[in-house]
């Protein structure tokens, strides 16, 4: 462990603050985005426990209730909340059509960390009595937003929730979005996208993407946030392994928490859910790539590129066998796990989800590996991701080859990993 990284990597957390959530990072995203604050949150746990666990309820504040938008989508933890107003970032907050809301946010989520994170924070505080009281306070609004991920992205109660736009994946430019964005139509309105200000055109996703993204955004407004039109119209969607593997994990961490701070009813509801998706995801499973991938709902193609979201398995706990696709992984790049291995042909190394390594990834790509016995991988990808901090510091994303750092500099989550997983110990 090195002080002086520690110490910048706080640095990092504090310069990002806008005062009970943090930024990602100064101009290309400056609100609160979703599952960035759960690991911004793991990050303060290590130095500020009373801040950590700001980060969460300020991010849950959000939240939609039975009052918004005819109450459909009740639950919904939108993946950006506009907390103050900004004009670096597009999609802004007056690009949602969500005025109505009293907290303002996008119409769509992201992946729902926070139960595991929740859980994490819980078993690693020194200040057990507030730690104990804030979770019990968030157990609510943790169920709400899972009972929203079932009820209005699995109505038919398969098991595999899914998931209706690119950015509610959080690796939004994955060559597994291809083909289905490939369906969607192209906007014909006129917007100005902002990233470009920010970070070189090579390391973001093409115009062709963003016309997509944009219609697929419109198009929530036109269905009023309606769930169910959004369900049966929508023109994107997709069983995102991503977001199966984190909603799996999160709610076996949700059924233990609630079987811990009293509320068995809602560990059984989560243990249901869990079950049920334990017994749908083998048609997710690609033998090509030895892991889990991604699928078309409306093509009902799988989406069979080798990409760092279905090397989540271990983590959901899914009994699968990853290590060769993880072992594969480290074998083709020199710096953990890459966003998509190089043995596909939509392989980019520096260009957003399409190559590149994310150091929260490898965190939970260790973990699960770690929890299946997979020791030595799971220390090998630790070592990696320690010496690129060292080398690197906190970029949003890392070169796989060169360990180069990319995209936005001084970025929260990167520096929050950094803090859980190489200065404190193992919860
Ligand atoms: C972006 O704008 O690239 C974000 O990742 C969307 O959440």
């Amino acid at each position: 462990m090195s002080s002086t990284l520690a110490e910048r990597a706080q640095q990092v957390l504090r310069a990002n603050d806008r005062g009970g959530y943090t930024i990602p990072t100064a101009g290309l995203y400056p609100f609160q985005w979703n599952w960035d604050a759960s690991v911004c949150a793991l990050g303060w746990m290590t130095f500020d426990e009373p801040r950590a666990w700001r980060e969460i309820e300020t991010l849950f504040s959000g939240q939609w209730t039975a009052a918004d938008y005819g109450g459909g989508s009740a639950g919904l933890l939108a993946h950006i909340t506009f907390h103050q107003n900004a004009d670096s970032y597009f999609p802004g907050p007056d690009e949602w059509g969500t005025q109505a809301l009293a907290v303002r946010t996008s119409s769509i989520s992201q992946p729902p960390l926070h139960a595991t994170m929740v859980r994490w924070m819980l078993e690693s505080a020194k200040d057990q009595a507030s730690a104990q009281a804030a979770a019990r306070r968030l157990l609510p609004q943790l169920l709400a937003h899972h009972r929203w991920w079932y009820r209005t992205r699995d109505p038919e109660g398969s098991g595999l929730v899914r998931v209706l736009h690119p950015w509610e994946t959080g690796m939004d430019n994955s060559p597994a979005w291809d083909h289905p964005l490939a369906q969607v139509p192209a906007t014909t309105r006129a917007y100005q996208r902002r990233d470009l200000d920010h970070v070189d055109a090579s390391m973001r996703p093409p115009k062709a993407f963003y016309d997509r993204v944009v219609y697929l955004m419109d198009a929530n407004r036109q269905a009023g946030f309606d769930p169910v039109l959004m369900a049966r119209n929508g023109r994107f969607q997709v069983n995102d392994i991503g977001v199966i593997c984190i909603l799996q994990r999160a709610s076996r961490d949700l059924a233990a928490l609630a079987l811990q701070l009293g509320d068995a009813a809602g560990a059984a509801e989560m243990q249901a859910q869990v079950q049920r998706t334990h017994q749908a995801v083998g048609a997710l499973w690609s033998a090509r790539w030895q892991q889990p991938v991604s699928r078309c709902l409306l093509s009902g193609q799988l989406l069979d590129e080798p990409t760092s979201a279905g090397l989540l398995a271990a983590y959901a706990g899914f009994a699968v066998d990853i290590s060769t696709a993880v072992q594969d992984s480290l074998a083709q790049t020199r710096h953990g796990v890459a966003s998509t291995r190089p043995a596909s042909a939509a392989f980019d190394a520096p260009r957003y989800w399409r190559g590149p390594v994310w150091q929260h990834i490898n965190l939970l790509v260790a973990r699960g590996l770690q929890e299946q016995g997979h020791s030595e991988l799971a220390e090998r990808i630790r070592a990696d991701s320690l010496a690129l901090f060292e080398n690197a510091g906190f970029h949003e994303y890392f070169h796989p080859n060169t360990g180069a750092g990319l995209g936005g500099k001084d970025f929260s989550w990167t520096a929050a990993t950094y803090l859980h997983w190489m200065t404190a110990p193992a919860p």
